[in-house]
Parts: C-alpha cells; structure tokens; sequence
C-alpha cells in the first residue's frame, strides 16, 4: 500500500481506500472483510449510505481473529446533510462511532454544504408538501467547522475534511480555522479532472480524494431509476476506445488504467466493488506506471464541468440553498 502524509498530523492515508456508497450492509460486512485481507486499509463510507454498522462488524472480526490493530486502518465518514450545524456535530459523531464500534474515525468530513431540515424520528431531510427538501437556511460553515474542531481536540476525529465545497466554501473555512481542512473529496475522474481545485488545494496542503474515479458506473441505473436522470448524461469511461487501448499496452484493465492515472498524479482513488475479483483487480494498481505520452492522452479526455455527475439536483430544491456549491448547467438532466 502507498500513502500520503496529511499535512498537519502527518497521519499517513492510504492512496487506494474502498467506496462503500450504495453496497447493502448484508453484502459490504463479508466485502469490507475480503478487502482487508487483500490489503486494503482505507474504507469510505457515511451516515448516508446506512452501512456503517456492517463496515464496524467486518473491522471488529477482522481485528478480534488477529489480522490487524485499529491503527492500520483508515477510517473515513461523514457528517450528513441532515446534521450539518453546530449543534449536531457531536451528536451525529457518537452515534456514527457507536454503529462503526470504534472510539474514533481517521477522517470527518461534512458530507456536503448545505443543510436539510431533520426528521428527528427517522434521520432523514424533511421534505415539503411540494416534493422540496426542506431546507436549512442557517447553515454556517464556521460554526459548524468550530465544532469540528472541538472533537478532533477530544480525541474523537483524527483529521477534518470537507466533501462537495467549492474553492470560496473551502478559503472561507481555511481564513477562520484553528485546524484546516486536510482533505477534500469530490468527484473526479478522467472526464472531471478538477484541476483547478486540485490546483488550489495543492497550494493550502489538502490532499485529494476521488470519488467516483471509475465514473461511477453504478451511478447511472440509480439515477436513471430513482430520480428520472437522461441515460445520455452518464460517462462509460470504462468502455472509452483510448482507455482500453492503453489498459491493452500494460496488460491491465480500463478501471485499473483509470485508478493508475489518479494515484500517480497524487490523487487518492475510492473505487467501490462488492465484486470479489473488482476489488482485488482495483487494488492492483501499484505494479505499474503509466508514461508521460498516456498520462496526456488521458488529460485529454477533461470534459470539465459538463461531466459532473453528481449536482444533487435530484434533492429536489437543493439549489436554492445559499450554499449550494456548483454552477448550475443550462443541460436538462430530466427525461421527458
Ligand atoms: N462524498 C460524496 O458526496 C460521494 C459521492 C459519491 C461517492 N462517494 C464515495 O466514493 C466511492 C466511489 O464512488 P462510486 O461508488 O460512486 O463510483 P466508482 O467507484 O467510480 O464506481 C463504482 C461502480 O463501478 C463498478 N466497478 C467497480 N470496480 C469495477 C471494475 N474494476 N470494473 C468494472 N466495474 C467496476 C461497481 O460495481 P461492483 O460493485 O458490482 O463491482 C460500481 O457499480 C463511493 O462508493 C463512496 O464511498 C462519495
């Protein structure tokens, strides 16, 4: 395993961590097993993706049958949208470490920027009689950054992160902190290169992370079928001529060819597989390199903004909230 070093704890965080967005808590427990035993030692997840309690039972066997300590790991979750103020930092924090079993996580990140309304009884954003998220109008980045903070001082939160923000969000938090933010994840793969955010976080010392490196395959039928999204929207980045062209020259695959360009630009990747041979094919990625004249080919694939996949417009409303991060596409998402 490779790693980077975090700028402020010098914690080090494995480049290749595994996606558990969208994987059932009756198939990531044996999955999150599996890949630690391949050598993962970096698992994503959030409250959102209702999994962690399975992700805390796979990591609590694989410790208790002596394969590891705690402290080979890397755990990374997420304050939710529905959480995202002062007041519910630390509440969210203990429940989330409740369900993963364990007494702190190496990363935190808020989730997104802006803020829903809570059902109190279900966790969930509040929806309006109109369909809308109910909205919260007061989210305040540096309150709830300050409250962060305050667990990372306890001893809960190894390092803070930010998920989604745009540069002005991230200058905002980095202008008022005690801690900064050390990682950022957004979406980012070979046809949304990010790079001037990366560029930007380079300068400020934020590590990367991917999601989505793969482009998200999974993505597409979820929102195809849940939320009404165009097909036509979604990249096959797998299936790309020049990708495969430069997975045939290396004897690797198009996903490996896709992880490899991330990593060795510094980026760290979360490809998310419940597919035993998927995830052992994703973690073999550090045998070989990819030369100048393919990394440009690939460079050359940056579609840029019209390839975000994820805009959370299908959080009915979402764009009216003062912190909504991206710039709105004039491309209509919906199918008629
Ligand atoms: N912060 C955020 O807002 C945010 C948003 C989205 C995602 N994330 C995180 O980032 C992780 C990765 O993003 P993602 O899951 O959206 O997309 P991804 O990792 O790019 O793609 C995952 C999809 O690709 C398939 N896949 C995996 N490896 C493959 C391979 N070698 N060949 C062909 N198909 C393969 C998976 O199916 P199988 O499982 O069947 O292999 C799954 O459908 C998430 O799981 C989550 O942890 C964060």
């Amino acid at each position: 395993m490779k790693y980077a070093k975090l700028s402020q704890t010098e914690d080090l965080m494995p480049t290749l961590g595994l996606g558990t967005w969208q994987a059932p808590p009756e198939v990531i427990e044996t999955t999150v097993y599996k890949a630690l035993d391949l050598g993962y030692r970096h698992i994503d997840t959030a409250f959102n993706y209702n999994n962690e309690e399975a992700i805390g039972n796979a990591i609590k066997r694989w410790i208790q049958d002596g394969k590891g300590t705690r402290k080979d790991l890397f755990i990374t979750t997420k304050l939710p949208h529905v959480g995202n103020r002062a007041a519910d930092v630390k509440r969210f924090l203990h429940l989330q470490l409740g369900r993963l079993q364990m007494d702190y996580v190496d990363l935190y990140l808020i989730h997104v920027p802006f803020g829903f309304r809570c059902d109190p009884d279900t966790l969930t954003p509040l929806v309006k009689e109109n369909g809308d998220y109910d909205i919260d109008m007061e989210t305040d980045h540096i309150s709830t950054w300050k409250a962060m903070e305050e667990c990372q001082r306890e001893g809960l939160i190894r390092n803070l992160g930010l998920s989604n923000f745009n540069e002005t969000q991230i200058l905002k938090i980095i202008n008022s902190a005690t801690i900064k933010p050390q990682v950022l994840q957004v979406e980012l793969h070979a046809y949304f290169q990010q790079l001037d955010l990366r560029k930007f976080c380079m300068e400020h010392e934020i590590v990367v992370t991917a999601y989505a490196p793969l482009g998200s395959p999974g993505a597409k039928e979820h929102f195809v079928n849940k939320y009404n999204y165009s097909p036509d929207v979604f990249p096959d980045l797998l299936g790309h001529p020049e990708v495969k062209d430069i997975a045939r020259n290396h004897g690797k695959t198009p996903a490996q060819v896709l992880l490899r360009f991330l990593v060795q630009q510094k980026v760290i990747v979360i490809p998310k597989s419940t597919s035993d041979h998927r995830l052992k094919e994703n973690s073999d990625i550090y045998d070989f390199e990819l030369l100048p004249a393919e990394i440009n080919r690939l460079k050359k694939l940056d579609k840029g903004e019209d390839s975000r996949v994820f805009n959370f417009l299908f959080w009915k409303g979402v764009e009216k909230h003062p912190e909504y991060p991206f710039k709105l596409q004039t491309v209509d998402t919906s199918k008629d």
